[in-house]
């Protein structure tokens, strides 16, 4: 069983919710006050970019990040935000890579790649997405390094200490009708096998200490095994982040002892 080395941390993926500011603040107001006394965990909560600005002002106990970015600086680029803009309205973390920016809006590695270094210029922290497409697949293990070479391509040792990486098996997001998250056994497996990776690349000391999150249909009931016997450092969370009392929960749920 795992002991706890690292201050678990929790990011909440709001996605494109909720269609109202005015539900945005009341949901994350809400959230704040659930969490004001908890300091063994992390918590990023990641926003619609439109609400970004008014949770600056609320000086909020979590942290706040961002689910997107575009990987130039400024310039003739029609409705993107640049990494820095986001630096500028107190955000720590963005997300980069979702599997849902890749199916969707056709995100590719390259892209993602680039993205990841963009953000690591400004001081955003990364929380670079990583996850097989398909249940069971047995290429899954060469799909998970091969999105790792690419992705980390450009982060030098010293900078690999400010990432954040995720596995998020694309079949296990809650989104799709009927999933179910991955066991805490699959989870191991895939975050140890990062980790090799990982320590291939930098060594096993940086290795270790960087934060690799589960992603995929994370509830207050399973957010303790996914920390306990899953080996994640904490979760990247959707559609339970979306209810104020089930993500505090989580929040609660994740500190072990
Ligand atoms: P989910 O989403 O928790 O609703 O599965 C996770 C994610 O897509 O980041």
């Amino acid at each position: 069983m795992k002991t706890q080395n690292k201050k678990p941390l929790l990011i909440a993926n709001w996605k494109m919710n909720p269609p109202s500011a005015k539900e945005a603040l009341a949901l994350a107001k809400k959230v704040d006050q659930g969490i004001k006394n908890i300091s063994d965990v992390q918590v990023v909560l990641c926003p619609p970019f439109v609400y970004i600005p008014i949770f600056h002002a609320e000086k909020f106990n979590f942290l706040l990040g961002a689910q997107n970015c575009f990987w130039q600086k400024q310039g003739a680029f029609t409705g993107e935000i640049s990494p820095a803009m986001l630096k500028n309205l107190g955000c720590s973390h963005v997300i980069i890579g979702h599997s849902e920016r890749k199916n969707y809006l056709s995100e590719t590695y390259e892209v993602i790649r680039q993205k990841v270094k963009a953000s690591l210029d400004v001081g955003l922290i990364p929380v670079v997405c990583i996850g097989e497409k398909a249940q069971g697949s047995p290429n899954a293990k060469r799909e998970l390094e091969l999105q790792m070479q690419i992705l980390l391509a450009d982060i030098s040792r010293t900078q690999s200490s400010k990432i954040v990486l995720v596995y998020e098996p694309e079949w296990a997001i809650s989104s799709v009708k009927g999933v179910q998250a991955a066991t805490p056994q699959d989870c191991e497996a895939a975050i140890s096998f990062m980790k090799e990776v990982l320590a291939r690349k930098w060594g096993e000391a940086s290795a270790k200490g960087i934060h690799i999150l589960y992603g995929g249909s994370v509830r207050k009931e399973n957010i303790r095994e996914f920390i306990e016997k899953g080996g994640a450092d904490g979760a990247l969370v959707g559609a339970a982040s979306l209810n104020a009392q089930e993500f505090v929960s989580l929040v609660k749920e994740s500190i072990l002892g």
